[in-house]
């Protein structure tokens, strides 16, 4: 490989010499900005920054003897000391962008380190359709080393596997001072933003669902009211209760959107007010004894400690409500729920736990790992009987990232369920014994 990078180079030097280089390096420079333009406004930067590099690059050569340019294969300089004295090498290790260079036989001339790091099978003197076996890429790049033609295209790396890449095909000029170079070709890898994409259209298709339900079952009321029911005093009464009920629930929806962005937007920011966990998770357990009443269940709190962790107040209040009252609602009469601290853990070092268990129905196993997505139910009509929106679950991973804490779920079906959070510290005052000591368990 080193040969062939040698060669390459000392064929580049006399070409160099011969073909005016200042012309070429500026077509070479057109062309990457071109690729830019095409592409993102980072793209452009790039593309530009290189056709600068190039450009200096070319006059560097024009003062400088060419012989002190040294002679080794792109990929090996990365771990080369002498690197950085060679502006195409240092360059290509510096750039952030997937660049790389296809002579007229297809094979790889130069690239980038980004390009190597996207496409790990990528090396100098590799053909390009090993680079890419996918159809489309392996057209594409024939037909551009054919006509000359930029093209841009997306596609997956191969049938059933799930990375997505963007690639931008721009000729190299047929004066530039590589002459057996032909295209550069611009790779991306867009996996990550595709996956972005569709969660944000997911999310927003289930939240305009979420709205669009009772909304409309508002709208079919109103009718109804307007023409049948309009003399039937038993019926608008029965109808008002209704459209309060779904009006009620797209409030909620509302202000649950609104509760998880905030919690979104300071995703970053960890809350650092200390709080006394166990005295927070009682107060937001008891605040709930009326629907435990209402619903027939038995609420027992065993919370005697006095554990303190980093956090905020009222997010860790959030937590705490979301829990017990699905505890509460999804275990139905005659059902007991518990709140206590949860036993340290070798699976949880360094962090304190409570767990809120119930006896109820239990959640099957294959729906365990999706309840924290949002609008994610076991059953959608009964949490919509129950008033949910399916976004209570969400929230609680969302305040639990900020706190760096941890959900644990744990469910037997027809036994219950076992919700336990993780929280960093914890300076344990134990009230049940006396209450003199404080016990590091950070
Ligand atoms: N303790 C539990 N026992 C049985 N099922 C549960 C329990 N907790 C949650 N679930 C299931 O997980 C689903 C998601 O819960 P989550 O709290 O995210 O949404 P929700 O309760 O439907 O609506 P929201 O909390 O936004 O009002 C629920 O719809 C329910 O099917
Ligand atoms: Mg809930």
């Amino acid at each position: 490989m080193k040969d062939r990078g040698r060669s390459f180079l000392s064929t580049t030097r006399r070409v160099i010499l011969g073909a005016g280089l200042l012309n070429g390096l500026a077509g070479a420079g057109a062309a990457l900005a071109a690729i830019g333009a095409g592409g993102s406004a980072m793209g452009a930067l790039v593309a530009g920054v290189l056709a600068a590099a190039l450009g200096t690059f070319a006059l560097s050569f024009l003062v400088r003897r060419l012989d002190e340019v040294p002679a080794v294969a792109p990929e090996t300089r990365a771990h080369d000391s002498a690197a950085s004295e060679d502006p195409i090498s240092a360059f290509l290790e510096a750039a952030p962008v997937g660049l790389f260079l296809l002579g007229r036989n297809g094979r790889v001339l130069l690239a980038s380190r980004e390009a190597r790091s996207i496409l790990p099978r990528l090396r100098i003197g590799t053909h390009y359709s090993h680079v890419f076996r996918t159809p489309e890429f392996v057209q594409a790049v024939a037909a551009s080393l054919e006509d000359n033609v930029a093209r841009h295209l997306t596609f997956a790396s191969s049938p059933g596997r799930e990375r997505v890449y963007s690639a931008q095909l721009a000729p190299f000029p047929q004066a530039a001072a590589l002459d057996q170079a032909r295209l550069i070709v611009r790779v991306e890898d867009r996996t990550e933003i595709r996956n972005m994409e569709r969660l944000r259209t997911d999310f927003v298709a289930n939240a305009s669902h979420e709205l669009r339900t009772p909304l409309a079952s508002i709208l079919g009321y109103l009718e109804t009211l307007q023409h049948h029911a309009r003399d039937d005093a038993e019926a608008r009464e029965r109808f008002l209760a209704a459209m309060t009920r779904e009006a009620l629930r797209m409030q909620r929806l509302i202000q649950d959107l609104m509760s998880l962005s905030r919690i979104e937007l300071h995703q970053h920011v960890r809350p650092m007010e200390p709080c006394s966990l166990d005295e927070l998770a009682a107060e937001a357990a008891s605040a709930l004894r009326p629907l435990a009443e209402a619903e027939g269940v038995e609420l027992d709190v065993d919370l005697p400690g006095a554990r303190i962790v980093p956090g905020d107040r009222d997010l860790l209040c959030q937590v705490f409500s979301n829990l017990v009252e699905n505890a509460i609602r999804y275990s139905g009469a005659g059902a007991r729920v518990c709140v206590r601290q949860a036993p340290a853990s070798p699976a949880h070092p360094n962090r304190v736990g409570i767990v809120v268990e119930d006896t109820g129905p239990g959640i099957p196993r294959e729906h365990l790992s999706r309840l924290t997505e949002r609008f994610y139910r076991v059953s959608t009509t009964q949490s919509r009987n129950k008033g949910g929106t399916g976004l209570g679950l969400a929230i609680v991973k969302h305040i639990l990232n900020r706190h760096e804490g941890r959900l644990e779920i744990t469910s037997t079906v027809g036994k219950g369920s076992q919700f336990t959070i993780w929280l960093p510290g914890g300076t344990a005052v134990d009230t049940r014994n006396d209450a003199a000591g404080v016990t590091e368990t950070s």
